[in-house]
């Protein structure tokens, strides 16, 4: 509600009475949703800490790509790396049938509470992992490197696996280490979902031409940051890296890259790149 307010008028309203305005809009949202029986599908807005943008047709959007582009079909194993608060879960809870599962992996302990106490006592083939592993923007606290975590599942258990701006915000080696135990759980024929900033000559060019709106100006290692001090804040990989990590863990890509507009293209699929790739070995 706020937020369709023009900037130029929004920065004449005090901050604090902008909040104010913001949470009252939120609770009357809230109470909507309740009345129309939505509310165990649609977390308090002030829990939501996953970015902005439709709760509701995101994890709807979602669904139709896991299906269309990934091949997900009801009655499999689902892996939801970065779990959030239960966005991509959501949707699913009716397109996975009583032999389909959902497990969700996630680092912030409210998303973990919120879908475990909402989702799972009416669905318990859907179940929340909270995994104490360091993030510096999303769990700064956090006692295990993401390069070292082992993912708490056997061997070949998942037939599909998706991460929606996930490797958006982890590093290079965390990335590399996620990859391979994304491997280590994938059925072989089982694929990944995954979406990311992929680095090419289109989006290069555009981001010197300061086109995205994401400032993409600061260079760490094998990746773009719009933010020197938390680089996990938006992290953008060369598309050949990302390619041959996957490659190196026995995954084919699947498809084309389904590009998207953050850099400010004008055909696009999604907001962020997507890629699905094949276990192939
Ligand atoms: C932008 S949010 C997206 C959440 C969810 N995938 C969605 O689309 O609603 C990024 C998520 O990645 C999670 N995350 C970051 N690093 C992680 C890690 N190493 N392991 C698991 N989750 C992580 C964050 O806690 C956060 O929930």
């Amino acid at each position: 509600m706020v937020n369709n307010i023009p900037l130029s008028v929004r920065k004449l309203i005090p901050s604090p009475l902008r909040r104010f305005v913001k949470h009252a809009a939120w609770r009357v949202l809230d109470a909507v949703d309740w009345i129309s029986g939505k509310g165990h599908l649609i977390p308090p807005r002030k829990l939501i800490f996953i970015g902005d943008g439709d709760f509701e047709k995101t994890g709807a959007e979602f669904l139709g790509h896991f299906t269309k582009l990934g091949g997900l079909s009801p009655q499999q194993r689902v892996l939801d790396v970065g779990s959030g608060i239960g966005r991509m879960a959501v949707p699913l809870i009716p397109f996975l049938s009583g032999t389909g599962r959902y497990d969700g992996m996630e680092i912030v302990p409210t998303g973990v509470e919120w879908c475990r106490k909402n989702i799972t006592p009416r669905h318990p083939n859907f179940r929340f992992h909270l995994i104490d592993v360091y993030n510096l923007e999303y769990n700064p606290g956090g006692k295990i490197q993401a390069a070292d975590y082992r993912f708490p599942f056997p061997d070949s258990h998942f037939d599909f696996t998706f991460l929606t701006s996930v490797f958006t915000h982890m590093l290079p080696a965390d990335f590399e280490n996620y990859v391979s135990e994304i491997a280590r759980v994938t059925q072989t024929g089982g694929r990944c979902l995954s979406t990311f900033f992929l680095l090419n000559p289109e989006s290069r060019a555009k981001i010197e031409a300061k086109i995205p709106f994401l400032d993409f100006y600061h260079q760490g290692p094998s990746y773009l940051t719009n933010d020197e001090k938390m680089p996990e804040s938006a992290i953008a990989f060369p598309e050949e890296y990302v390619r041959e990590v996957f490659r190196k863990n026995g995954f084919s890509v699947i498809g084309p890259v389904h590009y998207g507009k953050w850099c400010g293209r004008e055909k696009f699929l999604s907001y962020q790149d997507i890629l699905v790739f094949e276990k192939s070995l």
